[in-house]
């Protein structure tokens, strides 16, 4: 098993980084195929390298800091290494645009949640009520319904893409990209509590700021 670097200290990213989450009732090697598709879009996607396992080291953070049981945080945190899989059928144009996108590749990009659904549908274990597919296809929904490919408003959206919402954001905004700097992590999570109750789940956003505590706990 490796050791906990990431887990004690959530907010710093290490230069290298490796999973270390412990899972309890998924295995290994499904846990493994997760972070190995996950760093397959990462590589497509070359502005977002390593993105995917970031996303999936908060979401299981949040998930222990929400008292979900093991099980849940388990799935929350495979749904992380997989939420962006669906970009894999989204053109390169579209992907590494550095511009703003027309109103056509941006109808392409928001079809990535669903093409991840698609792909992640019809895996025993994965594509039940609220679990990992379900996950991945609403990881874009907004608390307000703002968001898409359904416009899902509060306790309609699934709690697993509640929580994927709030740390896809937190790792966007952090990342370092090749046209811009990330913002530093103290600016980022106060633009996620500052979008508690609009954009992001409040229970989530607690414990998004509770999740440190949790983790060293
Ligand atoms: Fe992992
Ligand atoms: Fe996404």
């Amino acid at each position: 098993m490796k050791e906990a670097s990431c887990l004690a200290r959530p907010f710093e990213i290490p230069a290298h980084r490796s999973c270390t989450e412990p899972l309890c009732r998924l295995t290994v090697t499904i846990h493994q195929f997760a972070e190995s598709l996950g760093r397959t879009i990462d590589l497509k996607d070359r502005y977002t390298r390593n993105h995917s396992e970031d996303v999936a080291v908060f979401a299981s953070l949040m998930g222990r800091a929400l008292s979900l049981d093991s099980n849940m945080c388990d799935m929350v945190h495979i749904a992380g290494h997989l939420h962006d899989i669906g970009k894999i059928g989204i053109s390169d144009q579209v992907l590494k645009n550095e511009g703003r996108l027309s109103d056509d590749q941006w109808l392409e990009m928001r079809q990535h949640p669903m093409l991840g659904y698609e792909i992640l549908k019809d895996i025993d274990g994965l594509g039940q009520d609220g679990g990992i597919a379900d996950m991945v296809l609403s990881h874009h929904e907004r608390y307000d319904g703002s968001g898409y490919p359904q416009g899902l408003k509060g306790d309609a959206i699934p709690l697993g893409a509640r929580v994927l919402a709030v740390a896809d954001s937190f790792s966007a905004m952090i990342d370092h990209r090749r046209y811009r700097q990330g913002r530093p992590p103290e600016e980022a999570i106060a633009e996620i509590v500052r979008c508690s109750g609009t954009l992001y789940d409040p229970q989530v956003v607690t414990a998004f700021l509770d999740m440190e505590t949790k983790a060293m706990g």
